[in-house]
């Protein structure tokens, strides 16, 4: 597949089977991570990956946030903490925070290529992918930091959910309309 091809069809897969995913597979997703551009080669990324009895525990996590940002609608926290029970694998990936704000930032961008190779290496690997910050992804909230014992001069940028997906899903994963370049594009 080219590489226009694989951008074409990345989805962003939110549903997955009951299925392990093999640990070679998301180490070959690592591997893809850390062959991402970054200043400097500071390599400023860092990754927790969350499965099995840490995947118990990261529920908990989620529905004590659930709880108390939505305490009126039991139906969303409900459905929200199935996509955790659903979903195999699911990988915290830090970025290095650095002494001056700039480099802070170009730590992020960097993680940021990280965090799209991998998923666009997923796709090749036949694995569904989505990188969430919102609702179950918790990357906002500092619980998430203190449950994957990042230390301080780390934070979170993403939570990728990680599986084999659903085959309903992939057959009916249409792409999301984008907006022409045209129109987002000025020539000097
Ligand atoms: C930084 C970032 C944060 C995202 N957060 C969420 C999220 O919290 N929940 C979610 O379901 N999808 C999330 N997504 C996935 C987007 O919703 C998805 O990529 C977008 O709808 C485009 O669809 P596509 O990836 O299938 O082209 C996020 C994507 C990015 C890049």
């Amino acid at each position: 597949m080219s590489v226009f091809e694989l951008l074409e069809s990345r989805r962003a897969i939110r549903n997955y089977e009951n299925r392990e995913v093999e640990r070679e597979k998301i180490e070959r997703l690592l591997e893809a991570a850390t062959l991402a551009p970054n200043d400097r080669m500071r390599e400023p990324w860092g990754f927790f990956v969350i499965q099995g009895e840490a995947k118990e525990r990261y529920k908990e996590l989620a529905l004590a946030y659930l709880q108390e940002r939505f305490p009126t609608k039991p139906h969303l926290i409900e459905s929200s903490i199935k996509v955790v029970t659903n979903t195999p694998v699911m990988i915290a990936v830090t970025s290095d925070i650095a002494k001056n704000e700039a480099d802070s930032k170009d730590n992020e961008y960097a993680v940021c290529c990280a965090i799209h190779s991998m998923w666009l290496a997923a796709q090749e690997l036949d694995l569904g992918f989505v990188w969430r910050t919102r609702g179950v992804g918790l990357v906002h909230d500092q619980r998430l930091h203190d449950f994957i014992g990042a230390p301080e001069e780390k934070k979170t940028v993403g939570m990728i959910f990680l599986g084999y997906p659903d085959a309903k899903e992939i057959e009916e994963a249409k792409p999301k309309k984008r907006t022409p370049f045209v129109e987002k594009t000025v020539w000097l």
